[in-house]
């Protein structure tokens, strides 16, 4: 399980690299051309929009795979902070992949329209809140997995340990 859990982990965090950074490119491509008519910006746009879309396919079905660890995991299970964080986490990609849709349906001539251009910031916004929940997730993971660990050492009976 290591080899898959290792596998999916990091397509996991590739794909959130992927798309902070396509986010990112597309907010700053209308101020590398003369204007939205600009061919390489329309290029640049359509395969940014490309990657956006499909990292967040590969972040929702790698992050099925790691919900479905989670619930398979007794600590992390019958953990509410860990829940409920990841509840949170769930409802931020929805809003994340809401706005994906909307904005970038409407920069549908590839070029960013000014609503696009208005709701980008916000996606990299809630991106990043993403990345830090996550980051928290794993320590908070680490953290009762370790505490865990202890209670079991001390509850042991004497020569089972
Ligand atoms: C915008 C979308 C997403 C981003 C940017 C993102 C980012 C990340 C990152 C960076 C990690 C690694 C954290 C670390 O090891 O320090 C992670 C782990 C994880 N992600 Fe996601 N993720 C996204 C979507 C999802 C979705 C949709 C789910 C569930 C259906 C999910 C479930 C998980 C789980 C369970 C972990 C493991 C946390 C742990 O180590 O205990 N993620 N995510």
């Amino acid at each position: 399980m290591f080899g898959a859990d290792l596998a999916v982990k990091w397509i996991h965090v590739s794909s959130a690299c992927l798309l902070l950074g396509s986010l990112a490119l597309m907010l700053a491509v209308p101020a590398l051309g003369s204007g939205d008519s600009n061919p390489i910006t329309e290029l640049v746009m359509s395969r940014a929009k490309t990657i956006v879309h499909g990292s967040l396919g590969v972040l929702l079905l790698t992050g099925a795979y790691n919900f479905w660890r989670v619930l398979t995991n007794n600590t992390l299970a019958h953990s509410s902070v860990y829940q409920d964080v990841l509840g949170v986490k769930m409802v931020l990609f929805l809003i994340i992949l809401g706005l994906a849709i909307v904005a970038l349906k409407r920069a549908a001539g590839s070029a960013a329209t000014p609503r696009a251009r208005r709701l980008l910031p916000w996606m990299v916004f809630l991106t990043l809140l993403v990345v830090l929940l996550s980051t928290y997730l794993n320590l908070e993971r680490i953290h009762l997995l370790v505490q865990d660990a202890e209670t079991s050492a001390v509850t042991a009976p004497a020569g089972t340990g």
